[in-house]
């Protein structure tokens, strides 16, 4: 497959852009060009096309909108020492995001396709990359179901976009997020879409996460349908939680049992941790272990991490059985240390042992 490049030709004027890469937040700007291609059952992925970023115009009957069948991936470009710029393990994205498709019976992108389409949109937009450590072009690839029909099957004609929006922290470093752990709703039940990154499990989130915000708390984090009692993740990143401190530290996450989705910086921390001469351990965590932990001191440090987030030191966890909070409620030396390892790998300023940075410009 190729991509057939016709990028706007009234991109956003330097000195405006330049604006709003050094002030980026998150989603608030958009890039000049996207990518988009089509998929039907017939003829397969047809040629993406590289152009300016704008409007989908959509038939109200297109199924997407009735149904809910998307997917997305979260992935991002980093500026490194020389000014060039890498992506993060970019095949990791492209083959959840088959997974994810699959799942809702939506077509599979082939992972070559699928970072072809990522490098050439970073190349086009490089100038909005940001230049500093921590920030990043956030790169936003979607498929959404655009056959025109209501009949509930699944659909026979795909759209894939890919948006760039220039990032910066989704959180502030410095500072602890504090968590709601919602006893009322779950996220994802076995046998359901939790592993995938589909928009249904986002919809699903959001009273939750609109409760969290009553309750004063940041994020979400949710425990297992079943037993209601064991820790999975919060609503757009993995958890980690740290036991002891210095080098006999251990450091551990919940253990993927199908409901959690597999995130690529938990993957990539369990390999840094250990690289770092850390204990690592994937685990199942109930929400007794938590506050008893942290309450013991036994547990020194928890964090949250993803690809928007990076690594986000929890404070406080507040849920119907009270309120506890991690340590002094401050982010942690060794939450520290792998948030400041990963983003030095990342922006090239550390040996990439593993061979995660993919070179585009
Ligand atoms: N869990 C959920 C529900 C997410 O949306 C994300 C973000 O993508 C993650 C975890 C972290 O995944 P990753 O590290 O691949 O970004
Ligand atoms: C990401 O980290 O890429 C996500 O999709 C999570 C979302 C909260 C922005």
């Amino acid at each position: 497959m190729k991509i057939i490049s016709n990028p706007s030709s009234n991109p956003v004027a330097a000195d405006e852009r330049n604006k709003k890469v050094l002030e980026p937040g998150f989603g608030k700007y958009y890039t000049d060009n996207m990518v988009i291609a089509q998929w039907n059952e017939n003829t397969g992925w047809a040629d993406a096309k590289l152009e300016a970023y704008g409007p989908l115009t959509l038939d109200p009957a297109t199924m997407v909108f009735h149904y809910g069948q998307e997917v997305f991936e979260g992935m991002k470009a980093y500026v490194q020492p020389d000014g060039g710029v890498s992506l993060f393990r970019p095949e990791a994205n492209a083959k959840r995001f088959a997974k994810s498709a699959a799942r809702i019976a939506l077509p599979e992108m082939p992972v070559d396709f699928f970072v072809q389409t990522i490098e050439a949109l970073v190349k086009a937009d490089k100038e909005w990359v940001p230049k500093k450590i921590g920030e990043s072009l956030y790169l936003r690839p979607f498929m959404i179901a655009t056959e025109v029909g209501l009949g509930v099957r699944p659909s026979n004609h795909a759209t894939y976009v890919l948006i760039a929006t220039p990032a910066a922290a989704y959180f502030n470093a410095d500072k602890a997020v504090t968590v709601w752990i919602s006893t009322e709703y779950v996220r994802a039940a076995l046998g359901g879409t939790g592993e995938a990154k589909c928009g249904g499990n986002y919809a699903a989130s959001l009273l939750a996460q609109k409760q969290a915000a009553k309750e004063g708390c940041d994020q979400v984090a949710y425990i297992d349908a079943v037993e209601r009692k064991w820790v999975e993740e919060m609503g757009g990143m993995n958890l980690y939680f740290i036991k002891g401190s210095g080098k006999d530290a251990k450091i551990m996450t919940p253990k993927l049992t199908g409901t959690l989705l597999p995130g690529i910086t938990r993957d990539s921390i369990l390999t840094l941790a250990n690289d770092l001469g850390f204990k690592t351990e994937e685990t199942m965590i109930s929400i007794d272990d938590w506050r008893d932990g942290v309450k013991s001191g036994e547990i020194t440090e928890i964090f949250a991490c993803g690809t928007a987030a990076v690594v986000s030191a929890v404070g406080a966890a507040k849920s119907i059985h009270g309120t506890w909070q991690t340590g002094d409620g401050k982010p942690g030396p060794i939450t520290n240390q792998i948030r400041a390892g990963l983003l030095g790998i990342q922006h090239g300023s550390t040996p990439d042992k593993h061979g995660w940075n993919k070179r585009v410009i």
